[in-house]
């Protein structure tokens, strides 16, 4: 990978995000769906449960250092299993595109004391995207608590993609945990197709552009 001399002059972004998300456009909004399923490590064993899931993509202002420019959405999901009432999976982060290179990344924060960046690269019509971490990649790796580092290692986490016809979008999740006391390691694998139920609100730029009444 070659970077320029001049790492400091920032880039003319284009304030308007969603008209700039490349492959990531067809993600934006908020999305639903109630059947997605989860394979998870359990002392007995893999234990499979059934989730339902919202996700909130919401474009941000483009991001620019030097050379480096993202358009990109921040997004929330929060999983409850279909029998339980407490969160099941609770996931914070952003989807970035950097138009120049082709770079597609999910960065992913979860509250059991973990963090990952995932990267892949897109043509920009992409139907599909696949994005990997590996844990000990200083630049698209995956940082855990000691605790989850002993008993539930993360070796490494896959995302593919899938734009379906219809306007939905699939998702499968490869995260290999070596658990602690086995010597195989164990995949744990979550699996959704979700349904658009709200429009994506514009990046707080445009809607400042737009005047004080579309201001949030
Ligand atoms: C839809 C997404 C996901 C769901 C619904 C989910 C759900 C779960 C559940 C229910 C457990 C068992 C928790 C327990 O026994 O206390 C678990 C364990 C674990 N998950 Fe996930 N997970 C998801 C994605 C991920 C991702 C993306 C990662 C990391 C990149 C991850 C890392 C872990 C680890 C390290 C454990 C072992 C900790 C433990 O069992 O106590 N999970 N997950």
């Amino acid at each position: 990978m070659s970077f320029p001399a001049d790492i400091f002059t920032e880039q003319d972004a284009n304030p308007d995000t969603l008209a700039n998300l490349g492959p990531l456009r067809r993600l934006a909004g908020i999305w639903e769906s109630g059947s997605g399923v989860d394979i998870n490590p359990k002392a007995a064993g893999p234990q499979r449960r059934q989730y339902s899931e919202r996700i909130e993509l919401q474009p941000i202002d483009a991001q620019s250092n030097g050379p480096q420019l993202f358009y990109g959405m921040r997004y929330h999901t929060r999983i409850l299993a279909t029998d339980e009432e407490a969160t099941f999976h609770d996931q914070t982060g952003y989807w970035l595109w950097e138009p120049a290179t082709g770079l597609v990344l999910q960065t992913l924060s979860i509250p059991r004391g973990q963090v990952a960046i995932a990267a892949g690269q897109a043509a920009p019509d992409a139907t599909r995207l696949v994005l990997t971490a590996k844990r000990g990649d200083s630049g698209y790796g995956i940082c855990s608590t000691a605790f989850l580092e002993y008993a539930f290692r993360t070796d490494s986490y896959r995302i593919e993609v899938v734009f379906n016809p219809d306007g939905s979008w699939s998702y499968v999740l490869e995260t290999m945990l070596m658990v602690h006391g086995r010597t195989e390691p164990f995949l744990h694998r979550d699996a959704n197709t979700l349904v658009k139920v709200a429009e994506p609100t514009p990046n707080p730029l445009m809607l400042r552009r737009a005047g004080p009444a579309r201001q949030s």
